[in-house]
């Protein structure tokens, strides 16, 4: 199971399928009898981008039954799920910075559906298509956001530290980064330098959470299905290599001071008692035992997600 990758752009709004596809995944966990996240702006915001694709938008009665297509995207909204929720509680948890940087923040709606303090300043950077597509739904549907919310248009691949400061961020307070659904996107040397302008711009009392984006498997046969899968999706061998060995953000943040902490997604379906399937008789009993803790034949060990790490600077 994987979020569908690439940069397939839709042809009306140029949005990039993956943060489109991320929406839709909080729109149909919005939908569920029992939400680890509401996200009353999803929804809305895969309607309005009018997708030639039948995405799901909302968790049918019978998942098994949902058309081949749709499928995909609800197994991966349960990952979505969980993802969120957990960032969601990582930013409420301890004491919030003043200053919260979401970088490839797509579709996310924090800035509008969190409780944000007093003074708190939000700066979302993407591509200036997303950002503006969001900005425009938000406000057709007269959502305001509860924090000052900077838009900042820029390609994260290139040097972004002098539009992040002009911008107005200030590296002399503790900021909170959150790089979620971002990295497996970059090639390795991006993701590096990224994660190094993360530990250089930070001040103490920073702290991060961070999707980790995964290494490709050195198996025999790995020529071949990266030949496969660069057929398929029309990304070059040369690009699939430059992303085959990223590097590791805890190996980049502790050397620069951080203690971090990482987290399998087995341990988030343990934390918020979710199955990675659509079958509901591989539903847990009860939501919410120790992380770690995971009944033998759960389906959720899932090679296609590296987990998260969460990172604090002091
Ligand atoms: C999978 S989406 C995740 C979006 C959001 N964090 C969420 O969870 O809903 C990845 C996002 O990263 C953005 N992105 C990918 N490469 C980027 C780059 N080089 N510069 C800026 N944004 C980028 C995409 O535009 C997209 O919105």
């Amino acid at each position: 199971m994987t979020e569908p990758t690439g940069s397939t752009e839709l042809e009306d709004q140029g949005l990039p399928l993956t943060a489109l596809a991320v929406a839709a995944g909080r729109a149909v966990e919005t939908s569920r009898a029992d939400p680890l996240v509401a996200d009353p702006f999803a929804s809305a915001l895969v309607v309005a981008a009018r997708s030639h694709l039948d995405l799901p938008t909302v968790w049918p009665a019978e998942p098994t039954e949902a058309p081949p297509l749709q499928q995909p995207l609800l197994l991966a909204s349960i990952y979505i799920g969980m993802r969120t929720r957990f960032i969601d509680d990582f930013l409420q948890s301890d004491t919030p910075t003043a200053q919260t940087v979401v970088l490839g923040a797509g579709l996310d709606t924090r800035a509008f559906r969190l409780d944000w303090p007093a003074g708190a300043r939000v700066i979302e950077v993407d591509s200036a298509n997303v950002l503006k597509f969001k900005a425009h739904v938000m406000s057709r549907l007269a959502a305001e956001p509860g924090c000052e919310l900077i838009s900042l248009p820029a390609d994260l691949s290139m040097p972004w530290r002098e539009q992040l400061l002009a911008a107005g961020f200030d590296p002399a307070q503790p900021t909170t980064w959150v790089l979620e659904g971002l990295l497996p996107y970059l090639d390795a040397a991006s993701q590096r330098a990224v994660l190094g302008e993360v530990a250089a711009l930070s001040a103490p009392g920073s702290r991060a959470a961070i999707e980790r984006a995964v290494a490709l498997p050195k198996t025999d046969d790995i020529e071949a299905k990266l030949r496969e899968f660069s057929e398929q999706t029309g990304l070059p061998m040369s690009e699939l290599l430059a992303r085959a060995d990223p590097p590791d953000p805890v190996e980049l943040l502790e050397p620069a001071g951080w203690r971090c902490s990482t987290h399998t997604v087995e341990e988030l379906c343990s934390m918020y008692g979710r199955v990675l399937s659509l079958d509901a008789s591989d539903e847990p009993a009860e939501r919410g035992s120790s992380p770690g803790e995971t009944a033998p034949d759960q389906p959720n060990q899932d090679q296609s997600r590296g987990g998260f790490v969460t990172a604090w600077l002091t």
